[in-house]
């Protein structure tokens, strides 16, 4: 995509000012950004959801048992009809992985790394409902789906700002709105990370959050020294040939600490298997149990192509490739896979296309590699043939 074509997505702005301009720094209110939009699933069908096993869901009423109680799902199927009328919300994660109109919403984020997209988490609140002000550590589109809901947006926060003594949920004790706005259907609103904000329904209402995530720092670094750790043999030790004799043998002295940044950096820097690892780690998927191997062989994978099959990407498989030195690499479902130059436009398919098919995969699957990379995707799961 052309990245100066101005966007309706963005009101207008291209996807380079909107970056430049609002990403990760201030919020942006958009009107009708999806004009015409209306919400793909009902309240009831969300409520569906939130009676599933594997769905991760969470009812906040705001004067339940507690003030601002929290319930969280599976629920039963009386759950909702014992609430009180007004004030209460219901949230459900990753709905995007179990309802293909969501999942379609984030093909509008093309301009954004796929792999910094999280989930589409979706609400349902009543009059009055919210989960209180609060902020969020990751960058969010809130997509207004139904109904009416006021956004105030406030200050910066971080991990010092005062919270309400609440077991479960974080919610600001102080909370200064600067700016508020009503959303209707289409309209969005852009958040960056730490922005306070409080969304509260106006009438019966449905926002879809397009939740990106970012690893912290913390987790950088404990992920990815345990992930070089395995290759590093004991015999690898801190080392001082060639020191001075001691001046006082109780020092800790300054050209220790330089050696040891020295055996630090060698590591650190080793840019392959820094790539290797992130990439590895971005795509891990958040239901790894939706992801389920296939036993097929390499006969019954390309007749069953040739007959016309369409496969597509397990909706909770993420991928995404990258290169290193003069090889190429596949990311999928945590697991990386080195390959050759030469399959560049078919890990580009492979990672972006909805349907492979025979007339996509076409000559691909007359080579070796190309085959065989199919094959073991299809095997490991990340994709999988479409229900016809
Ligand atoms: C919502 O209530 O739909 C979104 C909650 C949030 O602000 O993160
Ligand atoms: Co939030």
């Amino acid at each position: 995509m052309n990245p100066d074509t101005p966007l309706q997505l963005l009101g207008g702005l291209t996807a380079r000012e909107f970056m430049r301009d609002y990403w990760q720094k201030k919020p942006l209110l958009i009107r009708q950004a999806l004009p015409g939009f209306e919400t793909p699933i009902s309240p009831d069908e969300l409520a569906g959801l939130a009676l599933e096993e594997e769905v991760e869901s969470r009812l906040v009423i705001e004067h339940g048992v507690t003030p601002w109680e929290l319930r969280r799902g599976p629920f039963e199927e009386d759950a909702f009809s014992t609430l009180p009328e007004r004030d209460w919300t219901l949230l459900v994660q990753a709905v995007d992985q179990f309802v293909p109109e969501v999942a379609e919403l984030m093909e509008n984020f093309k301009f954004l790394p796929k792999w910094r997209i999280d989930d589409v988490m979706v609400s349902f609140a009543t009059a009055g409902g919210g989960v209180g002000p609060h902020f969020d550590n990751y960058d969010v589109f809130l997509l207004q789906g139904y109904g009416k809901r006021r956004w105030q947006v406030g200050q910066m926060c971080n991990s010092e700002s005062a919270l309400l003594d609440h077991a479960d949920l974080k919610i600001l004790a102080e909370f200064a709105p600067t700016e508020e706005w009503v959303l209707e259907p289409g309209d969005m609103l852009y958040l960056p990370p730490l922005l306070a904000h409080c969304g509260t329904a106006e009438d019966d209402c449905m926002t879809y959050s397009v939740g990106f995530r970012a690893p912290s720092a913390a987790e950088v670094l404990t992920h990815f020294t345990d992930f070089l750790s395995q290759f590093l043999p004991d015999e690898e030790r801190y080392s001082d040939a060639g020191a001075q004799p001691s001046s006082d043998p109780t020092q800790i002295q300054r050209d220790s600490l330089d050696r040891l940044k020295a055996l630090l950096n060698e590591h650190m820097s080793d840019e392959r298997l820094l790539m290797t690892w992130f990439g590895q780690f971005m795509t891990e998927p958040r239901y790894p149990e939706r992801i389920g191997s296939l036993e097929i062989s390499e006969e019954e994978f390309l007749d069953t192509i040739e007959q016309g099959a369409v496969l597509v990407r397990n909706p909770s498989a993420r991928m995404a490739w990258s290169e290193v030195g003069e090889d190429l690499v596949l990311f999928a479902s945590g697991q990386s896979r080195l390959l050759p130059a030469n399959l560049r436009e078919l890990l580009k398919l492979v990672c972006s296309a909805d349907a492979l098919h025979i007339d996509n995969l076409g000559a691909w699957l007359a080579d070796d590699d190309g085959r065989c990379l199919v094959l073991e995707l299809l095997k490991q799961g990340s994709l999988e043939f479409a229900d016809e």
